[in-house]
């Protein structure tokens, strides 16, 4: 027999998704591994035990984690988790790295060779591992779709015998992945849609959607795309300018959806309190960047909160609430990773340290944090 992988139950955060489908067991069973399922794990994801064990997988208790040699999360695992893993074990989740030194170290020194898939660099040779996408990409559906149960009125414009309904006004901050879903779904939905983003590449995005673009495109926009395709933080003066902006356009909108996020950085703020007031009788807003400390003031994590007026919905994990969905995507994204670490021969995992995927990815290894972003040594590549 291979290594063994443990596909764990998740135990934090009220996660419904989990980081194995039928499809990733088949194909961890071809590349030689031995899986283990934790009961129940796929149950919130709409995958029963028993089509995990109809293409090889073995069903088991936590403590089947002890003897794996990989394991594979959704969410970081917790003390309790780590203290069931044996040292050398490889865990691959979505880390959640920023400002969480302790529990960072606690994988360290554990033994762990940790990675976090949301690290992953977003090159071609990358894109199939592309968590934040996959993810991001059906929180941005799913946000207009909560946006649309919780509106009192039809989304889009109908001519009917006893009147014409008008088409929602719909307004996306934030045109990066998530953003453009919600643009093309709010579209699909026959909202009349306009989006703004910082970064100017954005701007054709958004139109070639068939949305109005709407920004302040002054020199410190033309700037603001790192090369990373990231926003950076912009300063406090085209802050002002972007919020005067969007005041006066928000007051006309009956659904905001905020999707706004720079990394490694607090979630700008984007939406106060007195452009909510500004907003139509009835008007609602997603805060996607919720768990970033929100985009919108006076967000409510996990709630839907009256806020002037406005229902604000800021449910965290988002993407969690397609999660049948969510994890055949996520599934997806950790096999296709994994994959890159068996060595093809020996069918054994094999960590290559020199592998610009591990580089990126590796928090902790061999009893040391090791990520330079992280407090780890810089090889000087960073
Ligand atoms: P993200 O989740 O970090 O941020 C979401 C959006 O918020 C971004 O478009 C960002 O520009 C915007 N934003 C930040 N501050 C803002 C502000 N003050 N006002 C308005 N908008 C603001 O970004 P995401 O979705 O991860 O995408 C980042 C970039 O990466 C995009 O250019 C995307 O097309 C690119 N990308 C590239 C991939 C690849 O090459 N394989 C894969 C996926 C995305």
């Amino acid at each position: 027999m291979g290594n063994i992988v443990f596909v764990a139950k998740e135990t934090t955060g009220n996660e419904t998704r989990v980081a194995a489908s039928v499809e990733t067991v088949k194909k961890m069973r071809s590349f030689g591994l031995d899986v283990i399922v934790e009961t129940d794990a796929g149950k919130l994801s709409r995958i029963p035990d028993s089509e995990y064990q109809a293409v090889g997988a073995r069903i088991g208790p936590v403590d089947a984690a002890a003897s794996a040699d990989i394991v594979l999360k959704v969410r970081r695992p917790t003390e309790a988790e780590i203290s069931a893993y044996r040292s050398g074990a490889v865990v691959i989740a979505i880390m959640d790295p920023y400002g969480n030194d302790e529990p960072i170290a606690g994988m360290a020194k554990a033994g762990l060779s940790t990675f976090a898939m949301e690290l992953m660099p977003r090159i071609t040779r990358a894109q199939s591992m592309d968590v934040l996408s996959s993810q991001a990409n059906l929180a941005g559906y799913q946000a207009v779709i909560e946006a649309a149960v919780v509106y009192d009125r039809a989304m889009p414009m109908m001519m009917t015998a006893a009147g014409t309904v008008p088409a929602a006004k719909v307004f996306v901050m934030g045109a990066g992945v998530a953003g453009l879903q919600a643009i093309a779904t709010a579209r699909r939905l026959g909202a009349a849609v306009s989006a703004t983003d910082v970064r100017p590449a954005a701007k054709e995005q958004v139109a070639s959607l068939g949305a109005k673009f709407i920004a302040v495109e002054d020199d410190e926009f033309r700037a603001a795309e790192t090369a990373g395709g990231y926003a950076k933080e912009m300063s406090g003066e085209y802050q002002a300018k972007q919020a005067a902006l969007v005041a006066e356009h928000i007051a006309k909108q009956d659904i905001v959806i905020t999707t706004a996020l720079i990394p490694g950085r607090p979630a700008p703020r984007l939406v106060s309190r007195d452009m909510l007031k500004s907003m139509k009788p009835g008007a609602v807003a997603v805060d996607l960047a919720v768990e970033r400390g929100g985009n919108i003031e006076g967000v409510k994590p996990g709630k839907v909160a009256d806020v002037d007026g406005v229902r604000v919905i800021g449910f965290a994990n988002m993407a969690g609430r397609i999660a049948a969905s969510a994890s055949a995507l996520y599934a997806k994204n950790i096999v296709t990773f994994l994959e890159t670490m068996i060595d093809k021969e020996t069918k054994a995992i094999m960590v290559n340290l020199d592998d610009e995927l591990i580089k990126a990815t590796i928090l902790t290894h061999a009893g040391a944090v090791v990520h330079p972003a992280f407090g780890g040594a810089s090889k000087g590549d960073n």
